[in-house]
């Protein structure tokens, strides 16, 4: 199964293969402190810098965060314009350090609504990251997991009616859950060992739905500017703790 070759990827010691965060609580945090929302989501953009610099340190095979989801579209567009000029300024700022430190960028997501100058800044980082053999950081943009469940399916439709999938014999009778995830973002990545949501809420929103069926959870108050590589060693240590058993009896 996918998720038991992600935790034995790391070989070392059982940390999870794969970590998945929705980063929540920046606007909470902006507000406490008093500041507009933009600074929340800059502030959440130095905790995201610091938990890619520590997953890396640790050897974690895949990092997912949730930066920006289909539904974020229904906020001000003040509010939107300035997650999408943070991402500028994180793809300018770091990938210098990214590439250094071998991490290989990609993005989950319809790219179709992103302007030409967020397309061209992340195309140059996917490009530039494309060889690194380190941590792979999966960066969610415009994604909506049921959106991606539905063009997967879609896709699926098209292939099958150009004759396309005849190898998996009459009435698709092979085409299994491996098969189908071949359609999705994540293609070829294993699925989250871990999903993280600090902020204090305790639901998945859309994130990753297919993908995080066997995902241990783990909820933290602490909002997402206030997260550290500390808060990520607790996790870590908690999905240690757990005992996973897959459906079965372990
Ligand atoms: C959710 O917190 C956060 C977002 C919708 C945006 C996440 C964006 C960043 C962390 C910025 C950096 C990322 C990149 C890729 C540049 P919220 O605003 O919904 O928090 P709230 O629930 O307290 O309002």
């Amino acid at each position: 199964m996918a998720t038991e070759i992600a935790a034995c990827e790391n070989g070392r010691t059982g940390l999870p293969g794969h970590v998945a965060v929705i980063m929540d609580g920046n606007g909470r945090w902006a507000e406490r402190h008093g500041l507009p929302k933009y600074r929340g989501h800059e502030a959440g953009m130095d905790a995201m810098i610091g938990i890619v610099r520590h997953a890396s340190d640790l050897g974690i095979r895949h990092l997912t965060v949730y930066a920006f989801s289909t539904e974020n579209w229904k906020r001000g567009a003040e509010e939107v314009k300035g997650i999408f000029q943070l991402l500028l300024v994180y793809v300018r700022r770091e990938l210098d350090e990214l590439h250094r430190n071998n991490v290989k960028v990609d993005v989950f997501g319809d790219r179709g609504a992103f302007s030409k100058t967020v397309a061209a800044a992340l195309g140059k980082t996917i490009e530039k990251t494309s060889k690194n053999t380190g941590l792979r950081f999966h960066i969610c943009l415009n994604y909506g997991s049921r959106a991606e469940i539905l063009a997967a399916a879609k896709a699926v439709c098209a292939d099958a009616e150009a004759g396309r999938l005849g190898g998996y014999g009459p009435g698709l009778a092979g085409f299994d859950e491996e098969a189908f995830s071949e359609y999705l973002y994540s293609a070829g990545v294993p699925d989250p060992d871990l999903l993280i949501r600090p902020g204090g809420e305790k639901r998945i929103s859309n994130f990753l739905l297919w993908q995080t069926a066997y995902s241990e959870l783990v909820f933290s108050d602490v909002l997402w500017p206030d997260y550290t590589p500390r808060e990520l060693d607790a996790a870590i240590e908690e999905y240690l703790s757990r005992k996973r058993r897959f459906g079965g009896r372990g």
